[in-house]
């Protein structure tokens, strides 16, 4: 079988990533009180550059400690999950460092392993899929280009292999908890009982520590999220100026996340050509721009409990920030 991903088409299956629901996003987001605008559209080529440098970062521990457990625990979650023909399906698998100590240990662990990214960039894909085939020679590749959704529905289309599902970063974090719940049991319909899923959760930690890490002194989260506004200019002709926007993150405890917002310093009125729209602001109005939800042991537990899984085993990092939970498929 040969290394290669197949791209599902908006035609066949209604992806919904395409410039017109960007555009629809924009419209309705920016349309309503208070203003807001989907931070999954942060990561065009410009928005995934930064977020790496985010990753890098001396405040964004995230990162850090998830690839501290992996290289730990990797090889004791493998060795939970079946021995022969497994599928490891890697969502949203970002750059792959970390993807890459599970399917060391896969390689190690495992007869007939066969990768499975799922991304929504087909060049995020093609580098991953070349890179990762470099880096394991002999192992099989099947990436699925797409959202999430349609991804796990093909995937799930004549299963008859073991699966082991990754969900890492923290990217469960950037859902409300109702999407949180409907996504969640979407992967488990798109499972067979005995699949494992591992989760990627930051957990509820010291305020200030949670703070500093979205609000880092280089200011590289201040441009990540003002790129979703210079996006908007690319693509829909919008003439927003950057420089009258103000990056503000806090943390809301009784939502238990961070919050983010550009906050319009003047009154000022914005025209998107594309829209046919003319935005307007009031001085100092705000623009909810993302949730970065933060989980206690408790809420992890309610959570899988009420999407169907059991949790297998939990790891966590020295410090005990970040944690990775493994939950099987109860049927
Ligand atoms: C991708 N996601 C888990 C990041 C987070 O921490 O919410 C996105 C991010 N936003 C600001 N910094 C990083």
């Amino acid at each position: 079988m040969t290394n290669g991903y197949k791209v599902l088409a908006p035609s066949d299956l209604g992806n919904d990533l395409t410039p017109g629901q960007f555009a629809l996003d924009v419209l309705n987001g920016l349309g309503e009180t208070p203003k807001r605008l989907p931070s999954r559209w942060f990561y065009d080529a410009e928005g995934s550059r930064l977020f790496q440098q985010i990753c890098e970062l001396p405040e964004y521990y995230l990162t850090r400690c998830e690839h501290e457990i992996l290289a730990r625990h990797a090889p004791d979650i493998v060795a939970r999950a079946a021995r022969q023909g497994l599928d490891i399906v890697d969502l949203g698998a970002g750059d792959g460092r970390k993807t890459s100590l599970v399917l060391d240990a896969a390689i190690k662990q495992v007869k007939d392993p066969r990768f499975v990214p799922i991304d929504i960039s087909e060049s995020a894909m093609r580098g991953l899929v070349a890179d990762t085939g470099r880096a394991f020679p002999g192992l099989v590749i099947q990436g699925l280009v797409g959202e999430y959704a349609d991804a796990l529905h093909y995937f799930s289309k004549d299963k008859s292999r073991p699966s082991l599902v990754m969900f890492l970063g923290s990217n469960i974090g950037n859902f409300e908890y109702p999407a949180a719940r409907s996504f969640l049991r979407q992967v488990w319909g798109a499972l067979n009982p005995g699949d494992l899923l591992l989760i990627g959760f930051d957990r509820k930690k010291d305020i200030a520590q949670l703070i500093a890490a979205y609000n880092d002194n280089a200011g590289v989260t201040a441009k990540f999220d003002l790129n979703l506004l210079a996006r908007i200019n690319r693509e829909l002709g919008g003439r927003f100026d950057l420089e009258k926007f103000e990056f503000f993150a806090t943390w809301n405890p009784i939502l238990g996340a961070i919050e983010s917002y550009l906050v319009s310093r003047e009154k000022q009125s914005v025209p998107v050509a594309g829209l046919n729209q003319v935005f307007h602001f009031e001085a100092w109005e705000p623009i909810h721009m993302e949730h970065s939800f933060k989980y206690g042991d408790h809420d992890i537990a309610q959570l899988a409990d009420a999407t169907g899984y059991e949790i297998v085993a939990e790891y966590t990092d020295k410090k005990g920030w970040f944690k990775d939970s493994l939950w099987r498929v109860r049927r």
